[in-house]
């Protein structure tokens, strides 16, 4: 099969008490791994199958016809992205170059946190809040069900899941609290450097 579920860089329990085991499980066994292999279905025998995941993402952005496959590629994308913006024993203040460009883009960190929290509060149902830069300058984004930034000319350098899927069995409904927990101890701040280049 062309498009493959990531193997994860630590143990189901690495991301506890945050993201419990339970919770990694399901979410990366069942939901993602569901729409990696649905997605092979969908575009096995055509050309999308030759492509690379995130080709597959922005070539069926926006086309009606091929919205059942777009779904599929941009959550297999979103959800590879996820994992690598948790990190164990990570999250609170940033380090490096995206520390120096929160406080210059942002308002500094204090009101990155909060204005990060509230993008993946105020998510009208399932989606994703993003850290993402354009234009080189950083700046807080919010998407809905499969949608991402990586559809358009952003850079996107860090995400939260806000699908129920990823806090219920832990928040129920505190997304805020899910939130609020990933922000201070699981954001992958070296990744994001790395993403900077
Ligand atoms: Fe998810």
């Amino acid at each position: 099969m062309p498009f493959v579920l990531p193997v994860l860089p630590w143990a189901d329990d690495a991301l506890a008490p945050v993201i419990s085991a339970n919770t990694l499980s399901f979410h990366y066994g069942k939901h993602h791994k569901a729409y990696v292999d649905t997605l092979n279905k969908l575009t096995a025998g055509t050309e999308l199958a030759e492509l690379p995941l995130i080709d597959v993402v922005k070539k069926t952005t926006g086309v009606p016809d091929k919205l059942p496959i777009f779904n599929n590629a941009a959550q297999a994308w979103n959800h590879a992205f996820y994992w690598e913006s948790l990190a164990p024993k990570s999250g609170g203040m940033p380090t490096g170059k995206i520390a120096a460009m929160i406080d210059k883009d942002l308002g500094g960190y204090e009101k990155f946190k909060i204005d990060f929290a509230n993008a993946a509060l105020t998510q009208f149902g399932s989606g994703w809040a993003w850290l993402v830069l354009e234009d080189g300058k950083l700046s807080i984004r919010k998407t809905p069900n499969a949608e991402t930034p990586a559809s358009g000319s952003a850079t996107p350098l860090l995400t939260i899941d806000v699908w129920e899927h990823a806090y219920y069995l832990d928040y129920q409904n505190r997304r805020a609290d899910y939130a609020a927990a990933v922000i201070d101890l699981l954001l992958n701040w070296e990744k994001a450097n790395e993403r900077l280049g």
